[in-house]
């Protein structure tokens, strides 16, 4: 079965083609491309929505068009389409939920609509070896902080999220801080690399306490107060981002340790745009070996927002037997924890 997908909940287009066995076990991902709009949302600091709908209107067909070029199809073998449903910008979701349910429509193939989050959870088990439930997730993207227990794919248990800033958004906003371009999360860890260990000791917020919630909008303006009182200079820019990324990486793993102690699982799963932070991926990496358990990363390319993920969730639900109605439907807002077992 080959299944197309199509992800615009925000400001990338991605389109992907995975192709899965009939029984859905074994696949490969057949092609993929992205469009990313960071260069029209830049000068204004940030992700304008209206601007986002309407360049996914302008380049999402074309992009079909060359990923099926691609994967050397016509758009007659495509089998089901999938489609991110939310979380994410409203006329950004609906621009690709549109598109993807009148073409399954049109083709008279199945679509299914996909949970943008559980298109980051499952991204690490299209590489080699991939990891099985039961593990623990840690999901870091722009708008999402979360560790969940994964008991079964499409079984999700919220453990921990995030009281206010996203550990994505608390690096882009630190960096705006600062004077970064948007979105300036990897910059600030690009600038952190040459910054002092230690030159900065900023809080671990919430580690003091039980519990897997997360709170980074604290930390920003212990950040703030930093740059405030520094020189201005670039080495205390580094220093500072360096402080910050330390405090992000140390919290985060602490609550996983945390969440694979108190779950019993031995393997972490970790997903979302800061999953491609390099301080993140070996602080978790030891972690890991200190349990003698593993921890499983997508390649840094599908940490970020990507049409293969969705392909790929869309593959697994289809393969189930799983697909949607003739109706057009987003959710913006969208609790992973009801989506049905797989
Ligand atoms: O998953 P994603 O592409 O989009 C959302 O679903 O939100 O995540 C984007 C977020 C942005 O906040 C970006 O600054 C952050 O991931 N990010 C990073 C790195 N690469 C992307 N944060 C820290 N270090 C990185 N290397
Ligand atoms: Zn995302």
């Amino acid at each position: 079965m080959k299944v197309l997908g199509i992800e615009t909940s925000c400001d990338e287009t991605g389109v992907a083609v995975y192709e899965t066995s009939d029984d859905g076990r074994a696949g490969a991902l057949r092609a993929h491309a992205l469009y990313s709009q960071i260069a029209l949302h830049a000068e204004y600091g940030g992700v304008v929505p209206e601007l986002a709908s309407r360049d996914h209107v302008r380049k999402l067909l074309p992009l079909i068009r060359q990923t099926l070029a691609e994967a050397g199809m016509t758009i007659a073998d495509v089998d089901g389409v999938a489609y991110t449903a939310g979380p994410g910008l409203a006329g950004a979701l609906l621009v690709g939920a549109a598109a993807g349910r009148a073409l399954a429509w049109a083709l008279e193939r199945p679509a299914i609509a996909v949970h943008h989050m559980e298109g980051h959870l499952l991204a690490p088990l299209m590489e080699a070896d991939p990891p099985a439930p039961p593990f623990v997730a840690l999901l870091v993207s722009g708008g999402h902080t979360q560790l969940i227990a994964v008991e079964a794919i499409g079984c999700y248990r919220l453990l921990g999220d995030t009281l206010d800033d996203a550990a994505g958004e608390a690096f882009d906003k630190t960096a705006k801080m600062m004077g970064l371009a948007y979105p300036g999360g990897p910059e600030l860890a690009r600038l952190a690399e040459g910054g002092r260990a230690n030159a900065y000791k900023f809080s671990r917020p919430m580690t003091d306490r039980p519990g897997f919630d997360f709170s980074f909008s604290g930390l920003k303006t212990q950040v703030l107060l930093a740059w405030q009182a520094s020189d201005g200079s670039d080495s205390a820019r580094a220093d500072i981002a360096r402080g910050f990324e330390d405090a992000v990486v140390d919290t985060l793993a602490i609550k996983c340790e945390r969440a694979l102690r108190a779950t019993g699982a031995r393997t972490l799963v970790v997903a979302g745009g800061v999953g491609a932070n390099r301080r993140l991926r070996a602080r978790l990496e030891k972690l890991a070996a200190e349990l003698g358990g593993r921890v499983c990363f997508p390649r840094p390319e599908f940490c970020t927002d990507n049409g293969a993920m969705i392909a790929y969730a869309g593959a697994l639900r289809l393969a189930a037997g799983q697909h949607e109605g003739e109706s057009i439907a987003v959710y913006p807002r969208w609790d992973m924890a009801t989506l049905p077992a797989l």
